[in-house]
């Protein structure tokens, strides 16, 4: 790989700490490794001789196999751990856990927790690297590098002054968060749409424009993200409970093919994923010619090899 100045950072906690010539190292060294991945030996052998233990605190598919397998391409030794079946049922706390599964000559952490500024915490207490795979409602970065290096593939190297939309579940949504930060590193003109009752107050504060009007957002928008409802951290039941129904939610939000006619150019669709289809976008715009949901998959494997890689570099 050919980069000759380092990340700013030791870990990778979140969006905010990064500079955007961390952004721009991370994007640049992930399309080197997307050029390995798309060879017929996909591994390198940069990590070899380092150990990466997976701490998953809370559920994940896309992250977990995407890290997993970040690592592997980079030939390090892999440990994964899940809370469910661990001794935390026990008691243990998360500096006990860590440290034990440090003690194991571990390199670098890459972890999933529930609660927002885990990470930080932990960060404090241990010496090694620590990658942010989401803490609660805060930050989800490697979703937004991977996002801002798929919108970067779509629309051009250079995003400044393009307008770019996180519609939807924004208040619970650690995805809505990094993308603002890291969408503003890059010039972007940044619109949140949703019902009122999903949009945080202090948005304003960060340069965020707000709307409730999804069909206006359509016609101003280069590049729409769309977010899923995330009834799991809308309190104790699935009861819901920021707007009437989830019928009304997707009349008045939902991302349709005919919503879609209004705006006179093309607009890029995204998801971080899950999707939960026929609430917050119709399978036909999900599995349409606008949809980069695959693409920023794909993506996430090189964007993570990347942070993997320029972490442990700053390190050794
Ligand atoms: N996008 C995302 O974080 O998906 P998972 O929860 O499946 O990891």
């Amino acid at each position: 790989m050919s980069e000759t100045q380092g990340l700013s950072t030791p870990n990778l906690l979140g969006i905010k700490g990064l500079t955007k010539s961390d952004v721009d190292l991370i994007h640049a060294t992930a399309k080197e490794f997307k050029d390995v991945l798309n060879r017929p030996i996909k591994k390198v052998p940069s990590l070899r001789d380092f150990t990466v233990a997976n701490l998953f605190f809370e559920n994940s598919t896309r992250t977990r196999l995407s890290f997993e397998l970040a690592e592997k391409r980079l030939s390090a030794d892999v440990v994964n751990f899940s809370a469910a079946g661990s001794s935390v049922k026990k008691g243990e706390t998360l500096v006990d856990t860590v440290n034990n599964i440090l003690a194991m000559k571990v390199d670098m952490v890459v972890m999933r927790h529930p609660h927002p500024g885990a990470h930080q915490f932990l960060a404090s207490k241990v010496d090694v690297p620590i990658v942010n795979a989401g803490d609660g409602t805060h930050e989800h970065p490697t979703q937004a590098l991977l996002d801002t290096f798929s919108l970067r593939e779509a629309l051009g190297d250079d995003l400044t002054g393009k307008n770019i939309a996180i519609v939807g579940d924004i208040q619970h949504s650690r995805v809505a968060l990094s993308n603002i930060e890291a969408l503003k590193l890059l010039g972007v003109n940044v619109r949140v749409c949703g019902p009122e009752t999903l949009i945080p107050k202090h948005l304003h504060s960060m340069g965020v424009e707000v709307s409730h009007d999804l069909d206006d957002t359509i016609r101003w928008a280069d590049a729409l993200n769309m977010l899923r409802i995330q009834l799991e951290r809308q309190g104790p039941s699935d009861a819901v409970r920021f707007f009437p129904t989830l019928r009304e939610y997707t009349m008045r939000f939902g991302l349709t093919l005919e919503r879609l006619a209004q705006s006179d150019t093309p607009v890029v669709i995204m998801h971080p994923g899950p999707i939960n289809r026929g609430v917050e976008i119709s399978s036909e715009v999900a599995d349409s010619e606008h949809a980069i949901i695959l693409d920023q998959v794909e993506n996430g494997v090189a964007v993570r090899m990347a942070v993997l890689y320029l972490l442990a570099q700053r390190k050794g």
